[in-house]
C-alpha cells in the first residue's frame, strides 16, 4: 500500500498544469488532466453537430482534436439550435511584444466560431495580471497589451462585433460590482485549493481570479449586453486556463448566473519536443510570428525534435516514430488538407518520406502562415486599434 502510494505521488509530481506553469518530464497526459479538472472529452458528435449547425466544414482545429476537452458545450449548441445566441469570450496575458504560433492557436479558433455562428465577443487583455506574476511594470505591461491587440486583431476579427479591452483601462463600474460579488463567494481557503497560493504570495495575486472570472458575465458589459442577463458565454482557451473557471463556475449559480461552458484546446508544444507549452523565453523554443522565413527555417532544420531514424537505412526500416516527432505534430495542427497529412502519416510512418523532407513541407507551411500574419499586422493601424477597444454598443453584432 505504502509503495502503491509513493508511485502514484511520484506521477502526479510530473505534470504541472495551472495557468502559470505547465511543465512536465515525460508527454503531457491529457487524460489525466481531463479527470483532474473534471472536465469532458470532446468528441466526433460535437463536431458533426458544429458542422451541421454552422453550414460549414468544422476548422481543422476541430477536425484534429486540438480543442479536445469541454465544460457544457452541448448547451451551447442546444440553445443555438433553438433560435437561441450566445457570446464568445477569451483573453490573453501580455506578457511578450510578439506572439509565437501557439498563442495564435486560441485566437485563430475563436475567429473561426465568431465567422460560423456570427456572435459577439469579448477579448481580454490582462495586463495587470502579467505585472502581478511577470513583476512587469504597469506601464510596460500596458504598452504590451496594446502591442498584443494588434496581432489579434490580425488574426482577422470582425470590429462589428469585438471588443477589445485591456483591465487596467475598462475594469471598473458594473464589472467591477462583478468582481465583489464573486470575490465574495470564494474564500481564502478556496483559493488557495485551486491556484495554490501561499502565505508568501502578494495579495494581488490572492485578489485576481474574479478579474478574469466576470467577463463570463453578460452584465459586466453593460454597454453590450444590457437586458441580456441570460445570454450564454463560451469562452475557447488552452486547458491551463481552467482553474479559473471552475471557480467561476461554481460561483455563478449562488449569483443567479449562467455559468460559461468552455471549449478548451491542448498545448502548442515546444520544437524541442513534447513535455510542455512553449516558454516565451526561449527564442529557439518557438516559431514567433515576427520569425523571418530564414529563421524559421533554421530552427525547424536545427531544433524541431524528430522522431526519424539517426541513419537513412535504418529509416527506410523502421520508419518515423511519430507519437514524438515534432514537424508531423506541428502539421497537425497547421496542415489544412486531411488528406495530404493521411499521406504524410502513412509515408513517413513507414520511412518511405524522410526527416528532410516533411521539415520542408513544414518549413512551406509555417512560413505562408507567418507571411499571411506579418502582411495583416502590418496593415492594423492605431485607429484600427482604438476602434475594437472603444467602449461603445455593437449594434450589429448578432447579424
Ligand atoms: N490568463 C490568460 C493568459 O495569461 C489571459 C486570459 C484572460 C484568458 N481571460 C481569458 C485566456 C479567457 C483565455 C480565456 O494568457
Amino acid at each position: 500500500m505504502e509503495n502503491d502510494k509513493k508511485t502514484t505521488d511520484n506521477e502526479e509530481d510530473s505534470q504541472v498544469v495551472n495557468p502559470w506553469e505547465v511543465s512536465s518530464t515525460k508527454k503531457i497526459d491529457y487524460d489525466k488532466l481531463i479527470d483532474q479538472f473534471g472536465c469532458q472529452r470532446l468528441d466526433q458528435s460535437h463536431v458533426d453537430r458544429v458542422k451541421a449547425l454552422t453550414n460549414r466544414p468544422p476548422h481543422v482545429f476541430l477536425r484534429r482534436n486540438v480543442f479536445f476537452a469541454h465544460r457544457d458545450f452541448n448547451e451551447i449548441l442546444d440553445a443555438y439550435e433553438r433560435g437561441e445566441k450566445f457570446y464568445l469570450y477569451t483573453g490573453r496575458g501580455p506578457s511578450s511584444e510578439s506572439l509565437h504560433l501557439g498563442h495564435l492557436v486560441p485566437f485563430m479558433f475563436t475567429k473561426y466560431l465568431q465567422d460560423a455562428f456570427k456572435v459577439p465577443l469579448v477579448i481580454q487583455l490582462t495586463d495587470d495580471e502579467k505585472c502581478i506574476w511577470k513583476n512587469l511594470t504597469v506601464e510596460e505591461s500596458k504598452r504590451l497589451a496594446r502591442e498584443n491587440a494588434k496581432d489579434i486583431i490580425a488574426c482577422g476579427f470582425d470590429v462589428s462585433r469585438t471588443f477589445i479591452f485591456s483591465d487596467f483601462n475598462f475594469v471598473g463600474g458594473a464589472f467591477y460590482e462583478n468582481m465583489i460579488r464573486v470575490g465574495n463567494c470564494v474564500t481564502y481557503n478556496k483559493v488557495v485549493g485551486i491556484f495554490g497560493f501561499t502565505g508568501e504570495d502578494h495579495i494581488t495575486k490572492v485578489s485576481f481570479p474574479p478579474v478574469q472570472a466576470v467577463p463570463s458575465f453578460p452584465s459586466s458589459f453593460p454597454h453590450l449586453f444590457s437586458g441580456k442577463d441570460n445570454l450564454r458565454c463560451l469562452i475557447p482557451c488552452a486547458i491551463d486556463q481552467d482553474p479559473y473557471f471552475r471557480m467561476t463556475r461554481d460561483v455563478a449559480p449562488r449569483l443567479g448566473y449562467n455559468k460559461p461552458a468552455l471549449i478548451e484546446s491542448l498545448f502548442f508544444p515546444a520544437l524541442q519536443g513534447e513535455t510542455g507549452k512553449m516558454s516565451a523565453s526561449d527564442a529557439n523554443s518557438a516559431i514567433y510570428v515576427t520569425d523571418t522565413q530564414k529563421d524559421i527555417k533554421n530552427k525547424v532544420n536545427k531544433y524541431a525534435f524528430s522522431g526519424g531514424q539517426d541513419s537513412v537505412e535504418n529509416h527506410r526500416k523502421y520508419g518515423a516514430n511519430l507519437e514524438v516527432d515534432i514537424p508531423f505534430k506541428y502539421l497537425s495542427f497547421f496542415l489544412e488538407d486531411d488528406e495530404e497529412l493521411e499521406h504524410i502519416r502513412t509515408e513517413y510512418g513507414s520511412g518511405r518520406m524522410l526527416t528532410g523532407e516533411i521539415k520542408k513541407k513544414l518549413i512551406d507551411v509555417l512560413s505562408e502562415i507567418v507571411e499571411r500574419h506579418r502582411t495583416a499586422r502590418a496593415a492594423v493601424t492605431e485607429e484600427m486599434v482604438d476602434a475594437f477597444m472603444a467602449v461603445r454598443p455593437m449594434p450589429n453584432m448578432f447579424n
